[in-house]
């Protein structure tokens, strides 16, 4: 454990602004009659907000009367949890980076090293440009998908050092989180599945026509409830045990019923696509189901919100970086006035309030307008971006898909958290 003291240079005073104030009190007001200390952590947390990310000595008098506790107290708590910064932090990022064994056995000191390549020699060092500052900490948590940082309330994990620099880069250039990189494992996971095929439960025999295990997989295939409970053992419900289906399942390798019950799951969660109108003919670019009528400036152009149908935006995956350096650009679809509906572009994460702006500059508006682009269209977008290959690197077209087919719900469904 690292000494914590504060910082040897002082502001003279702190004090809430009145939106904070007001906030603060409402806060105290929670807690019983005498029990008001209780608050010194969400109080210490916003003030530190407000401060720029640290605390100061001044602020630390200043909640302690708020709270009617000796600031010696206040200044334990400060100085015992980490998440308080005692000396000012870079203006747009201050960076935990996890040094604990797993992170380091993965590659956490190539990620110390950009940050005194990039950041400053010296952890709590302020970068030349004031922009970012860094620190490294104890396990946070995410061992699973090691190396991991932390900015705040956001995680990036599965790091390498390029792809840190990346991030740091956008950081850098985005005007506010809203324009970060799409947080989460970065290397394709969706969260700490393995990497490749199954690497656990694959013997064959665990999957013997008949036995109770095959039964259940044939249910979960069938889209079947589940199983329920009779003697002998445990049979799946319905129609889960007919003979054709054990056979089917017991001849299949354990990877194929994985992914054909992970398929099921994605039919059933998607049903919401059948609101999407369906356009499946005539696309120049094979990833499009069709654009009968859709031409730029065609105001019966509705399809546009139907450029792939339910089936396409299930599948949908953005090329490889590579793939779209390679294609030759090519103009997507696009509306050359505002369509009657238009889909909050800022719920795909790393699209902020000035990115959208500029795709609606450019004519796109829909969620499906971006779930349809291959690799030509995203160079075509990417090339009037001011970050190129964020498209890419955030997964736009897989974001975009997911609430182009079943919204919020969907996106949770399929990233584990809500959209921004
Ligand atoms: S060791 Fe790094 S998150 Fe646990």
């Amino acid at each position: 454990m690292s000494f914590r003291r504060l910082h040897p240079e002082q502001p003279d005073s702190f004090a809430f602004t009145p939106e904070n104030l007001a906030w603060a009190k409402e806060v105290i007001a929670r807690y019983p009659e005498g029990r008001q200390a209780s608050a010194v952590i969400p109080l210490l947390m916003r003030a530190q907000e407000q401060n720029g990310g640290w605390v100061s000595e001044p602020m630390i008098r200043y909640i302690a009367e708020m709270l009617d506790m000796r600031p010696i107290r206040v200044l334990e708590v400060a100085t015992f949890y980490t998440q308080f910064q005692l000396q000012p932090v870079g203006r747009k990022a201050h960076i935990w980076v996890c040094g604990t064994t797993p992170c380091r056995l993965r590659g956490a000191e190539e990620l110390i090293k950009v940050c005194k390549k990039r950041i400053a020699e010296k952890a709590h060092q302020i970068s030349d440009d004031g922009d970012f500052s860094w620190e490294e900490v104890e396990c946070l948590g995410a061992c699973s998908n090691a190396p991991m940082i932390q900015i705040g309330e956001v995680v990036y994990e599965d790091l390498t050092a390029e792809r840190f620099e990346e991030i740091l880069d956008a950081i850098a250039a985005a005007e506010g989180p809203e324009e970060w990189p799409q947080p989460g494992p970065q290397n394709g996971r969706k969260s700490s599945e393995p990497l490749g095929d199954l690497t656990s439960l694959t013997d064959e025999s665990l999957f013997e026509k008949g036995s109770d295990a095959e039964a259940l997989i044939a249910a979960a295939l069938k889209g079947g409830k589940g199983a329920v409970k009779v003697k002998g053992g445990t049979k799946a419900k319905g129609t889960a045990g007919t003979k054709s289906t054990r056979e089917a399942s017991a001849t299949r390798k354990p990877t194929e019923k994985a992914s054909e019950a992970s398929a099921n799951k994605k039919e059933s969660a998607g049903k919401k696509a059948a609101a999407i109108p369906a356009v499946t003919e005539g696309a120049a670019d094979s990833r499009q189901a069709g654009q009968a009528g859709a031409g730029k400036g065609d105001e019966t152009a509705a399809p546009l919100h139907g450029l792939l149908d339910a089936e396409a935006l299930k599948t949908v995956s953005t090329p490889a970086a590579e793939t779209v350096e390679k294609a030759a650009p090519k103009e997507p679809k696009l509306f050359d006035k505002p369509p009657a509906q238009i889909d909050d572009l800022k719920l795909i994460s790393g699209v902020g309030p000035k990115l959208e702006k500029l795709l609606h500059s450019l004519g796109i508006y829909t969620f499906a307008q971006v779930a349809s682009w291959g690799a030509a269209e995203i160079k075509w977008v990417d090339d009037r971006l001011k970050f190129k290959g964020r498209i890419v690197r955030d997964k736009w077209v897989e974001q975009a898909a997911a609430l182009a087919l079943g919204g919020e719900e969907e996106y949770i469904r399929r990233f584990g958290k809500k959209p921004r």
